[in-house]
């Protein structure tokens, strides 16, 4: 069948697998392009099929040699369905890497589950022994905590007070004022139970328990902190809350690390188009804004390039580990520089629905959203008819 993008709000019904292939073969084609990494050899993934996941999961077959187990979340074509861009992804990926000689398999279902956790475990046991990198990358917007049984839904609202400001639909460039009512207790609580950092000291030990991390063996999580701007809704907000539980375990995790000469971070990434970050109100309007200015500098990078200078030029750079004073490792740091955070904050006063095309990179932004899921991809002919049907027998 023909495969054309179909919107809903603010996701897309419909990827293309010929796209999505294409999408991770460029990413493996940059990373190939800037030289190896002398990083680890044995690496989970956890939220491996979209977004900075992907990226690291490419960054650590590609750069350094490694065997990956990637665990996400995704669903498979169905008859006059296709699959979710993430599952095109991991396909993509996989053959990519059986073709390059390197072990790769993954596992689809719920990460926050005790079972999926089971199946992890004892996969790493079977094939791996263990493993030397935990990268922990999932973005969800509901979590049912495994002990209690209970489901949490995260929300995106500011604290303390109604949170007023410019917002674009992307989609048609509609610039217009939204606002937010503040939270509750409770949306603080479950935002925290959903993204913060539960799960991820669950999982490590979890692997620490069954003696599946390496000596020395890093897991690493990523947070965002971003500009005043947006700080009501995002670092001040729900989702500010969950990441402060994230950045606090890093230090707990840190600690229980100690015994095998482990590591714990968390690193603080660029703001970028994923389906996770087009979701939040007044965001997409700050990443079109950015990408502008970013790009006229020639400083813009999407997942891949941020994720290869974290693993080059941070985590495997053979020097110290470089964070900030709460111990966090910064590639947002060309985000956040002055003279970037100064034009994004004047352009901002200026922004409205007329403006907007000219000032800021609504086509940019556009473009990367469709282009998560395989769409206005350079070398795709989609007018073909595309095999919509991708059966990958090691994605359980
Ligand atoms: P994404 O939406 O592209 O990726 C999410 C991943 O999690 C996918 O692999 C998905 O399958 C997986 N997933 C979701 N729920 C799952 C579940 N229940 N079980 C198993 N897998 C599940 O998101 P993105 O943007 O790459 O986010 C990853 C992390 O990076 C998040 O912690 C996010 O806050 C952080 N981050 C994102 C930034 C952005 O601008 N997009 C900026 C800085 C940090
Ligand atoms: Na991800």
């Amino acid at each position: 069948m023909i495969i054309e993008p179909r919107m809903r709000g603010f996701i897309c019904l419909t990827s293309h697998p010929k796209g999505c292939e294409q999408n991770v073969k460029n990413q493996i084609e940059y990373i190939k392009s800037k030289g190896p990494i002398e990083g680890a050899k044995k690496v989970l993934v956890i939220g491996a099929s979209t977004g900075f996941g992907l990226a690291s999961r490419i960054t650590s077959a590609f750069g350094s040699d490694a065997a990956t187990i990637g665990v996400f979340f995704e669903k498979p074509s169905a008859e006059g369905k296709t699959a979710t861009p993430g599952w095109y992804n991991s396909a993509a990926f996989e053959s990519e890497a059986h073709k390059a000689g390197l072990y790769a398999k993954s596992i689809n279902g719920d990460a926050f589950s005790n079972e999926v956790k089971r199946e992890a475990l004892d996969l790493i046991k079977a094939d791996l022994g263990q493993v030397d990198l935990v990268i922990y990358s999932l973005a969800s917007p509901v979590r049912t905590n495994p002990i209690t049984g209970v489901t949490h839904r995260s929300v995106l609202k500011p604290i303390g007070q109604t949170y007023t400001n410019k917002t674009v639909d992307f989609h048609t460039g509609k610039v217009t004022e939204v606002s937010i009512a503040p939270a509750n207790e409770e949306d603080i609580a479950n935002t925290v139970e959903v993204m913060g950092g539960d799960d991820w000291s669950m999982w490590i030990e979890a692997l620490k328990k069954e003696n599946l991390l390496a000596d020395g063996a890093t897991t690493i999580a990523y947070s965002y902190i971003g500009p005043e701007l947006t700080e009501a809704v995002y670092r001040k907000g729900t989702i500010g809350r969950a990441k402060d539980h994230l950045e606090a375990t890093a230090f707990t995790i840190a600690d229980s690390l100690k015994s095998i000469g482990g590591k714990a971070y968390v690193s603080v990434n660029k703001a970028l188009v994923t389906q996770s970050s087009s979701a939040i109100p007044v965001v997409p309007l700050y990443i079109s804004l950015l990408y502008k200015v970013m790009k006229e500098k020639g400083i813009h990078e999407g997942c891949i390039e941020q994720i290869q200078r974290l693993f080059k030029d941070r985590l495997y750079s053979g020097s110290e580990m470089l964070t900030d004073d709460k111990g966090r490792i910064r590639i947002d740091d060309w985000e956040m520089r002055e003279d970037v955070q100064e034009e994004v904050a004047k352009l901002w006063l200026e922004t409205t629905t007329e403006t907007l095309p000219e000032i800021g990179d609504l086509e940019g932004y556009r473009n990367d959203f469709l282009n998560l899921f395989g769409f206005e991809l350079e070398g795709i002919d989609y007018k073909a008819e595309a095999n919509e049907l991708v059966q990958v027998e090691s994605i359980k």
